[in-house]
This record gives C-alpha cells, structure tokens and sequence, in this order.
C-alpha cells in the first residue's frame, strides 16, 4: 500500500527547472458539493487533485439551510409542476430544455447523496419531510433540520478522504487557467480554440505559487457575494471561477442577475449576514413592517411565498418609503415545539441576541445571496474554453435565468456535475498534458506593506456595488458605477503588476473584475427581468436573450 501509493506521488509531482509542478488527470478548484460530487465520481477513471482556498469543508454549500428541491411525492407533485415554478421564477430568460434535463435527472442524483450517507429529515410515517420555499407550488424540499448543507458536506468529504485516487489540496488558491497565452500564443476573445493546461495556484502556506497540470480542469468555485456589503455568504465567495474564465477570455453570461435573498437576519456588525431561511415562512411566517402591518399581498397573490426577486424588491421598496432599516418576520404564531424541530440552529441564533421568536418578530433585510449568471456551459457543463468545465453556483447552465427558485442551486451541482463526469470520461484517453508550461513569473515585485489599501479598496467596491448597482437600479446609477470602478481597476492593476501575490490582492482584482461584469451587462439589457430592475426601462421586452460578455 506505502509503495504504491509513493509511485502515485512521484508521478504526480515533478521538480523542474520550471518549478514545482503538479500533474493529474482531473484538477478541481472548489470543495463545495459541485466540486467533491464530480470528484467522486471522476476518481474512479483517474487521479484528481482538489485545491480549495480555505479549509476544506469552507464553501457556501456548509451555510445552505433550506434544502434541496426535487420531486419527491409523485401522488401530489410532479416534473411538470416542478418544471412550471422555476420557468416562472425565472421571467422568460430560462433554458426550457435545461430545466427538464435538471428537474428530471434530479431525484437520482439525489438518491445517490442518500446513498453515500446524507440524512434528510423523515416524519413520523417514514416518508421524507418536504419543506416548501418561495415560489413552489408544493412541498418539494428534501432537508436536513435547518442545515442542510452541512450535512451534504459532510457526507461528500468523509467519502473523499476515503478515495485513495484523490489528493485534496486545502488553503491552495487558484489564481490563474493556463491557456496558449502562457507559451506565448495571442488570445483573444474571438480564439476559437482556446485550450485549458491547468492552472497557477498559490499554496497559502508555503508563499510559493505552484503549476498544476491536468487533462481536465473543472472550476467549482461558488459564488461572489462579498462583491456587495451585505451578504449571506462565507468570505471565500469572491467570483475568483468567474474572473479567471473571463480574464483566459472565456465567456461568462447574465452577470447582471444577483440574487438577493429577502430575509437575512438584521444585525448590524455581524458580516457576513445571518440568513433566515425560506423555509420558515414555508413553515407559515408573515413578513410585516415596523408597525406590524402586512404588505406582501401588495405586490404579489403568493404573499410572503412569492419567488424570490418580488419579495425582496416589495420589502427593498417598503423600507426606503418608510425610510426604515429592516422589516419584520413574525413567527409567533407557529407552534413552538415543531418550529424548534426543524429550525434548531435558527432558534439558537435568535435566542442568542435576545430574539424570543415566540414574543418578538425577527428583524431582517435582503442581501445578496446568489449568483444566477456566470460562466457560460453547456448541456455538459462545458465551457467555451476546450478541456475547462464549470458547474455549481459559479456555472451558467440556463436553469435560473433572470432569477432564481429556492433550492434549486444544490441540485443543479448535483445533476451538472454528474453530466460533467459523464462527458470527460469518454475523452479522457485521447488527452496528453501539455509541455512547455514556464512557472509562474514573479519577477520585478515586492511584498506589499499596503495590505491596508486592499481592505479599504474592497469596502470601496462593496460600497460602489450596494449603493449604485443593487435590487433597483437605473442608467445614472450604472453609470456612476462603472466610471468609480474603472478608476480603483487601474489602481489595482498597478499595484497587482508591482506587489507579491497574496489571497486578498487576487480576491480584489477578481471582486472588481465580478462588479465590472454586472454593470456591463445590467447597462446592456435594456428592460426590467427578474432580479434585472432598471427604473429607466421598467418592462420587460417581449424577446428574452442571454448577455453574453
Ligand atoms: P461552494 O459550495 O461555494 O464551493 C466553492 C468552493 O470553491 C469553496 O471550497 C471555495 O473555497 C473554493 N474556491 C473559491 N475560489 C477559489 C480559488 N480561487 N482557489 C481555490 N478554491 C477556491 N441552495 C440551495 O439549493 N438550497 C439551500 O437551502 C441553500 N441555502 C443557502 C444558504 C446560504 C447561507 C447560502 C450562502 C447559500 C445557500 N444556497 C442554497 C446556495 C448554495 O448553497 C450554493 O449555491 C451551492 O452550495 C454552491 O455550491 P458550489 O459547489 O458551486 O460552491
Ligand atoms: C434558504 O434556505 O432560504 C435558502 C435557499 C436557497 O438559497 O435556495
């Protein structure tokens, strides 16, 4: 066992004039349930690495409470319906074939996260015990308590440390795809074969920024909520997957869809924000103002149950009319006991600050949540660049389009990553890796004594983004933005070219070049679509298209 397994590591890390330089067939940047779900299944063809920027379980996928949506109980539910709550969700702008492929395939893959060993929530008959979410017709949504991600997290890891064909690579962080412009090759965005090598990723620890070749990159990097001051999720979402692709010239599309989710918990000084899951007002809770008054049923019949986008819009408006900080989720009504049940971790949070849910309404405030658009793939999870995948979060497959439903995130990993495996195992013997690759050059830089000024300009372009380009927006505000970003982009490209590379430098420039991605494209739609809403074009048009940057 010891001898195979030092053959396994001397074929895979070699020292070379060109520096430390790793080689395996299947390289994956991200450990959230995108990355590990397609790691374990790829693994059985070949060897993977998995780097991840943080400690290995770090993801969005850990914070996920409210479930995962598939059709489970056919006697009331059913793919149609499944189907017609996220086509609505998303205003037009989905790829119809998409969402069949994703609501029909999602109940197995499903299966198999059950089978590896997650446990969802049952009732007292033994049937699982569907939540409901904004936006669905019926109860679809397989949980575990109100942590549900943790508990698919955990799950995936415990199989991949059993995997003797995977390496996982924790606090290694992904800066840059190596394509033909590292051997000196133009690229450009009209390149038609632009060919993916593997990526430079600087290993935290040592300061050394090591080459990792492989036949087959995917990226799994999640989502870029920190490009806003309020956010739902954990400090690794930074859009680093989206910058990268768009930098190596790849296509990335929709940017302009930020999902902000409606209730995260308000508390000011805590960042990220606390969320308070869908579920709950599935569960029965009422969204009110500050004076107790209802208004949900002002903007939309479904209520407190509307998709996401209306929601957040309806409470965005009641705040600035009533130039308020937050509104109001009462709970008192719900029965103490179950609530406790199924919201446990959300019960303890409140008590810890004082909020008795049975007494007190919680106080919440929309943040940004999700990333609909991204990098553009297909039916397989294909990029436009050869031999690179994307799925999960950082993916753009055409099941959201112009916004989110609730829960539908884990299972498109789920049914992508699955169609990713599927794809790349049939090329995988016709690859060879690429020679010639020099290692990264560092030359001409110093270390930064400004760590300062990259904290200070992330807080400017999370100010730029919250005040100018968030749930309603319009041409002046686009405007403002793009030409405060422009400048900080030419700063940071200066001290980039100048300064040794560092997480937080590469999270900048990649937090700019995300925000640069929304403005463009939300200046380029000219309409109101899902979560899109421009006050200068109020309507949305008749013909629904992609942006494609
Ligand atoms: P992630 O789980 O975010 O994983 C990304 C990985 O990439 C991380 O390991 C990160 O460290 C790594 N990474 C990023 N950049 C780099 C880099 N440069 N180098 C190396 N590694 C890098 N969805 C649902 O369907 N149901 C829910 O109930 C639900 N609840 C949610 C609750 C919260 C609080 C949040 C934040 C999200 C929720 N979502 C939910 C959304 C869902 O959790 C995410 O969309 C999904 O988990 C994304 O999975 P992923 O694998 O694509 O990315
Ligand atoms: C939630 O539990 O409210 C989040 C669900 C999601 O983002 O899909």
């Amino acid at each position: 066992m010891f001898c195979i397994e030092m053959i396994q590591l001397l074929q895979s890390v070699t020292f070379s004039y060109f520096g430390l330089m790793k080689k395996y067939d299947f390289l994956i940047i991200g450990s959230g349930i995108a990355g590990l779900t397609y790691a374990l299944k790829v693994a059985e063809y070949g060897t993977v690495c998995i780097i991840t920027k943080a400690s290995e379980d770090e993801s969005n996928t850990k914070y996920a409470q409210g479930g995962v949506a598939a059709v489970w109980d056919f006697e009331e539910d059913s793919y149609k319906k499944h189907i017609a709550d996220t086509l609505d969700a998303g205003a037009g702008l989905c790829d119809e074939k998409i969402v069949e492929i994703v609501v029909r395939e999602g109940p197995q893959r499903v299966q198999e996260v059950i089978e590896w060993g997650a446990k969802f929530d049952k009732t007292k008959t033994g049937s699982y015990d569907l939540g409901r979410e904004g936006g669905h017709s019926e109860h679809r949504v397989l949980h575990h308590k109100d942590n549900t991600g943790l508990e698919i997290e955990r799950t995936l890891l415990k199989q991949i440390v059993k995997h003797p064909n995977i390496d996982m690579f924790s606090h290694y962080f992904a800066i840059d795809i190596i394509t033909q412009h590292h051997l000196g090759v133009e690229v450009t965005r009209r390149t038609k074969n632009t060919e993916c090598y593997g990526v430079y990723a600087l290993n935290v620890e040592t300061g050394e920024i090591e080459t990792l070749l492989s036949l087959i990159t995917l990226i799994a990097t999640g989502g870029a909520g920190h490009v806003y001051r309020n956010t739902t999720n954990p400090i690794i979402a930074t859009g680093d997957g989206v910058a990268m692709v768009y930098r190596a010239k790849g296509k990335v599309e929709n940017m302009e869809f930020y999902q902000f989710h409606p209730t995260a918990l308000y508390h000011p000084g805590e960042y990220p924000s606390y969320l308070i899951t869908e579920a709950i007002r599935g569960f029965g809770a009422i969204l009110r103002t500050k004076d107790g008054k209802e208004f949900m049923h002002l903007y939309d019949k479904r209520k407190s149950l509307a998709p996401r986008d209306i929601v957040a819009r309806a409470i965005d408006n009641e705040m600035k009319k009533r130039g308020e900080d937050y509104v109001l989720l009462d709970c008192r009504h719900l029965d103490k006991k179950k609530f406790i049940e199924h919201f446990p971790n959300i019960y303890e949070k409140c008590h810890s600050i004082g909020i008795d849910i049975m007494k007190d309404m919680i106080p919440v405030v929309p943040a940004a949540h999700y990333l609909c658009g991204g990098i553009r793939t297909d039916d397989r999870g294909r990029t436009s660049i050869k031999y690179l995948y994307a799925c999960g979060e950082c993916a753009s497959t055409g099941l959201h389009g112009a916004n989110r439903l609730a829960s539908n995130s884990l299972l498109e990993a789920m049914v992508f990553s699955h169609r990713a495996y599927l794809d790349v195992i049939k090329k995988l013997r016709t690859l060879t890796y690429k020679h010639g690759i020099p290692k990264w050059n560092a030359e001409g830089t110093f270390n930064p004594e400004e760590m300062v000024l990259i904290t200070f300009t992330r807080q400017e372009v999370q100010d730029i983004m919250s005040n100018y380009v968030g749930i309603v927006r319009s041409n002046l505000r686009l405007n403002r933005a793009f030409e405060r970003l422009e400048l900080i982009y030419r700063e940071t490209e200066e001290l980039y070219q100048r300064t040794v590379v560092s997480p937080e430098l590469c999270e900048l420039r990649n937090l700019i070049n995300v925000g640069y991605l929304i403005i463009r494209s939300s200046l380029v739609r000219h309409e109101s679509r899902g979560l899109n809403y421009n006050t200068d074009y109020p309507k949305k048009l008749k013909v629904a298209k992609n942006t494609v940057l």
